[in-house]
């Protein structure tokens, strides 16, 4: 009888310690997944020096300029008049606070007036426009023009909209601007590594920002860590692949069961993807309910392996001539 009750404790015992082994593993491994996680959660693929605070928790960045900037806005190619006015006007009742335009896109008016029309002070908003290599011979009068037509006191920021003959010297007129106060910060657009090479030495204000085209299929992974070394922001065009691409781009196989895995939309999985790169967008829409989707960027993270697997989709496949 009291041999039975020795081997029956013995047993509990046995059994008490292979419980207590296994629960303790089980235990470990949550913590590891979690720091996993928390790891992921900070990850910016980027390039930046320490001056440049590209923020996901404030989502702004601190530019080089020393000015603030959000790293989601709206970007306004094909919209122009009414629908222009209209989708604006969603975007800054959807929060957006960042606006990219340009003299080309026929729709700096209609820019400005949705912004004084908002009531929302000035100085939340950050304008972005460009001036075209056909103004460059006269950049006085372009910089007059689009400060006449946006009509909102100054520019957040103006950029060359292509290199080309006399950019320079545009330059070097538009930081006359700069030390005015009525445009605040510098950039240029489609801008690469040798071109960049070219150009810095001849200017006094670094590029706080260049805007290039980028999306799943043209990463420009050699460019985008190039320009962050500098201190310049990088900005990337055509997100979705622009019109006539997105279709292919949003279905996606890749970007669709991240997206599930997330709960979030292939349009969210590809603002954040770039925002992890450490790349600022600027979606294009005029559908209200697109607008405010894009907005809804900083609840999820990718982990590294899902940064990887869109990195895979690179096909240096450019939507664009420039
Ligand atoms: N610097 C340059 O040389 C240069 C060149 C090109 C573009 N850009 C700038 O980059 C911006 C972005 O490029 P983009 O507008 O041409 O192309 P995009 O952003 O790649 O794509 C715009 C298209 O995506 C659709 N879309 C937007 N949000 C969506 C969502 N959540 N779900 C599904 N579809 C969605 C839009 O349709 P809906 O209207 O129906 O939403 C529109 O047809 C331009 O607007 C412009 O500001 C600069």
């Amino acid at each position: 009888m009291k041999k039975g009750i020795i081997i029956f404790l013995i047993f509990i015992i046995i059994v008490g310690i292979v419980l207590f082994i296994v629960l303790t593993q089980d235990r470990e491994e949550q913590n590891m997944n979690q720091d996993k996680n928390q790891d992921t959660s900070k990850f910016i693929g980027s390039n930046y020096p320490d001056n440049i605070n590209f923020n996901l928790d404030t989502g702004t960045v601190i530019l080089n300029s020393g000015y603030e900037m959000p790293l989601n806005g709206i970007g306004t190619y094909s919209l122009t008049k009414e629908e222009c006015y209209q989708a604006i006007s969603s975007a800054l009742d959807a929060g957006v606070r960042l606006i990219d335009t340009a003299y080309m896109y026929h729709n700096e008016e209609e820019i400005g007036r949705a912004i004084r029309d908002s009531g929302i002070p000035r100085e939340e908003i950050f304008v972005i426009t460009k001036i075209y290599p056909t103004q460059y011979n006269n950049p006085e009068e372009a910089i007059e023009l689009a400060l006449e037509k946006l009509d909102i006191g100054y520019i957040d920021m103006m950029l060359l909209h292509h290199s080309g003959s006399g950019d320079v010297d545009a330059y070097h007129v538009m930081e006359k601007y700069v030390e005015q106060e009525k445009i605040l910060s510098l950039g240029l657009s489609n801008w690469y590594i040798e071109e960049l090479d070219e150009f810095l030495p001849q200017v006094n204000i670094t590029p706080a920002l260049v805007q290039n085209e980028i999306h799943p299929y043209y990463q420009e992974l050699e460019v985008v860590p190039y320009i962050q070394s500098k201190g310049i922001v990088v900005q990337g065009w055509y997100p979705f692949g622009g019109r006539g691409h997105t279709s292919e781009l949003l279905n996606d196989k890749t970007v669709v069961e991240i997206a599930h895995h997330h709960n979030v939309t292939t349009a969210q999985v590809i603002l954040r993807w770039n925002l992890q790169r450490g790349v600022v967008v600027i979606p294009g829409s005029s559908n209200p309910d697109h607008i405010k989707e894009n907005t809804e960027i900083y609840h999820f993270s990718l982990t590294d392996e899902e940064m990887q697997l869109i990195q895979n989709l690179n096909r240096n496949e450019k939507h664009d001539w420039y």
